[in-house]
């Protein structure tokens, strides 16, 4: 018997009164979509309205009675929040003050009766006063949400400030102590993978009515902003290495007649060759030499996708923040650019590709000075757009169509399932870099909980392990089996900016993610930023649960060295320095399959193949998916994906990495 799905789970509890139609459920499973993608959008919102010091429209998110929990203090209602989140700030921006607040790498749990939900959430602060005075924060948030009449409203943000300090030192551990217990979670590892909890249907699921017209455009909405999402994803990757031909690639045929590219405060570029003019000033010739960082991070994308033409062209907008660690450490230059993007896309014979890309730098500093005394750059004027939400639309399309053949039900219910496996596939990716932040003997048990039984991980430096049970017992090998009352440091594991390729049955996905890894110590200088690449396969088990089927890690691509120099000040490694090889875990506990087993595909990351490459040296990137809209074959790429992975077949062994 072919296993119940998640959605067949939750349409079984719902039908517990009625008799669901299928127009009912599958209507039913679209709300719990676009609920949960609502309350990533608040979030993302309340993020975006920072970066214009919009403080009442903050707290204009929380509910009347809503509370925001600041380490030990509490602020409830929106005077009370407004005047906690202008603490550091004036209400109106100055010319030269800075606040960018990220909440990203959301992991978010939906209740049954579709009327509040849970988030666990990586924050970061950027602030500077404009006055010399700067204040930067990270910490991990555990947020609720309720739905308000028709609008998802934050009840409850509870933030762990864990590391904090002044832009001259950097940030260090909070208040200068050591970490005690985990930041409590709100789910469990199960509840990781089920981004709707089971248990019964409330009335506002239950009486989701609606039309088969309604059905087909709520629809085409979902798996629109899952494509234009990956897309502008794509996008921050390929500027990363100055991948130049596949950014153009990105703009279609608009590259080539009127894709347009602007900088504000510094210029815009379109017609034929201009968004590649444009690149180049901003951001440099095409590939990195030795020395050179690119690194564009992007957080709180949020998209709205329009309604379609009379010639079937859609378009749709992106909006999200952008941290930018820019540089040549060969040149000893380091640079902050501080911004936010807000870009066009058009669908195109079913194809969606750029249309018009607009970035804001809100602080450019140079690094040894950091953004106090304010932007390099003249003051934007660009004044950003607020989106609404493409899903506020749909609820008035008339119902003037309710008929759909079965095959197009079938058809609508399988598109349907596509959209929730990406934010299923979010969540899982998400619960194991939380996971890993705290990583102990106790904690390994929950780490690998979220492995599929037959599924396989990487340990970096080291191999592949397979089976969760061989995923447990080498985490084990490595941290024994007690927890860890105190740690006087953290390397956090944030997961940002998902490219998510979902399998046309959306039973799984192959997704790429950053790994982000923001470092905290007691004392000043100590805080650094790493990153690295994942690349995860993710599957829906036999219970409907979400869990990760693959997990291969590429680290360190970069690294932003001391505090006091940053990444201008990273002395490539000597010419005779010896390779540091793979952990002690290779012999201790051996790996089904050893990095240097896999050739090519790990030459140069430490315990692989070939001489140790690290950054200032740059390292070859992989990617494992075509450009989303040219199909250009990446160089560098180990295998092809499209999201399908087989589970249970040989094919799907510990080999996959290779
Ligand atoms: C919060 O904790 C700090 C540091 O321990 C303490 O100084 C302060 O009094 C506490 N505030 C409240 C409201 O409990
Ligand atoms: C900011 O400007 C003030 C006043 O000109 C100056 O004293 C201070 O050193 C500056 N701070 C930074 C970080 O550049
Ligand atoms: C593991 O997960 C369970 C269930 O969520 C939780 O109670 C426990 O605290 C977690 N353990 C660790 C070490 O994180
Ligand atoms: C940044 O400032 C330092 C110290 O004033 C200077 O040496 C360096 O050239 C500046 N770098 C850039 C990129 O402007
Ligand atoms: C980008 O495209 C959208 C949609 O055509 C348009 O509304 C907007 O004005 C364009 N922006 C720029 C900067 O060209
Ligand atoms: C930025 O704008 C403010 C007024 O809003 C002005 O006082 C300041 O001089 C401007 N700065 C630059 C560099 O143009
Ligand atoms: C309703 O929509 C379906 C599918 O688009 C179409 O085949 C059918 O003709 C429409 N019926 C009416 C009455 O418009
Ligand atoms: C590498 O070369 C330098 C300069 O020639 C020398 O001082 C150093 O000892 C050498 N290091 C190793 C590990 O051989």
């Amino acid at each position: 018997m072919r296993p119940l799905s998640l959605l067949q789970i939750a349409l079984a509890l719902a039908t517990g009164t009625s008799a669901a139609t299928p127009l009912s459920s599958i209507s039913q499973a679209l709300t719990q979509t676009e609920s949960i993608r609502a309350v990533k959008d608040v979030t993302s919102t309340f993020a975006h309205l920072s970066q214009s010091h919009s403080y009442p429209a903050m707290a204009s998110l929380f509910t009347t009675t809503g509370t925001l929990h600041w380490a030990n203090l509490s602020y409830t209602g929106a005077p009370a929040i407004t005047s906690f989140l202008s603490t550091f700030q004036s209400t109106t921006p100055g010319p030269n003050s800075l606040d960018t607040f990220i909440l990203a790498t959301p992991l978010i749990n939906l209740s049954p009766d579709g009327v509040t939900a849970k988030g666990r959430y990586n924050g970061w602060r950027f602030q500077g006063d404009g006055k010399g005075g700067t204040l930067l924060q990270g910490g991990i948030f555990e947020n609720e949400y309720r739905l308000a009449g028709k609008e998802w409203k934050i009840e409850r943000m509870r933030a762990y400030p864990l590391y904090e300090g002044e832009y001259k030192d950097g940030w260090s551990n909070f208040r200068g102590q050591n970490f005690g217990a985990v930041p409590a979670f709100h789910y469990t590892p199960d509840e990781a993978g089920m981004p709707v909890l089971p248990g019964p249907a409330g009335k506002v699921v239950e009486e989701e009515g609606g039309s088969w017209e309604g059905v087909r455009r709520r629809v085409q909405v979902l798996n629109d902003e899952d494509e234009v999402k990956n897309l502008q994803h794509a996008w921050g990757y390929y500027l990363d290495r100055r991948m130049w031909d596949d950014v153009e690639d990105l703009f279609g045929d608009g590259s080539k007649w009127g894709g347009v590219f602007t900088v504000d405060g510094v210029g815009s570029w379109t017609g034929v060759g201009g968004v590649r003019k444009g690149l180049e000033k901003w951001m440099g010739p095409k590939g990195l030499s030795r020395g050179v960082l690119n690194e564009h991070l992007i957080f709180n994308t949020m998209v709205s996708v329009g309604e379609p033409g009379p010639n079937g062209e859609t378009l749709a907008d992106s909006r999200g923040i952008e941290i930018a660690l820019i540089g040549d450490s060969a040149k000893n230059k380091a640079e902050w650019r501080i911004g936010y993007f807000q870009n066009s896309f058009i669908k195109r014979d079913g194809t969606w590709q750029f249309l018009n890309v607009t970035i804001a730098p809100l602080a450019v500093a140079n690094y040894s000075k950091g953004w106090g005394n304010g932007s390099l750059l003249p003051n934007t004027t660009t004044t950003p757009r607020l989106l609404s939400p493409s899903r506020s639309a749909p609820t008035t399309v008339a119902s003037t169509n309710s008929t759909a053949t079965d095959s197009e039900i079938t058809e609508l219910q399988r598109r349907q399932k596509r959209s929730a496996a990406y934010d299923g596939a979010e969540n899982i990716i998400n619960a194991y870099g939380f996971y890993i932040d705290y990583i102990d003997g106790a904690g390994c048990f929950n780490m690998s909980a979220i492995h599929h039984t037959n599924g396989h991980k990487e340990s970096p430096f080291t191999g592949f392990y397979q089976t969760q049970k061989r995923v447990l017992d080498a985490c084990t090998a490595s941290y024994g089996t007690a927890s860890q009352a105190t740690r006087s440091s953290i390397s956090f594991h944030w997961r940002p900016q998902p490219v998510i390729l979902i399998s046309s049955d959306g039973r799984s996905a192959s997704v790429r993610a950053r790994l982000l890894q923001p470092a905290t110590a007691k004392g000043a200088g100590s805080a650094q930023i790493r990153g690295g690449m994942y690349h995860d396969q993710v599957v829906l088990d036999s219970a409907g649960i979400w869990r990760l089927w693959s997990i291969t890690i590429d680290e360190f691509y970069w690294n932003s060295g001391r505090w006091s120099t940053g990444w201008g000040g990273v002395e490539p490694r000597a010419p005779n320095a010896s390779n540091p090889g793979p952990r002690d875990l290779t012999r201790q506990f051996p790996p089904d399959l050893i990095l240097t087993e896999m050739g090519e595909r790990e030459r140069g990351f430490q315990g692989g193949t070939g001489r140790f490459t690290a950054w200032p040296d740059i390292q070859k990137m992989w990617f494992m998916y075509r450009n989303p809209v040219s199909g250009r074959v990446p160089e560098t790429s180990a295998r092809v994906e499209d999201g399908e992975v087989r589970v249970g077949g040989a094919a799907n062994g510990a080999g996959e990495g290779g």
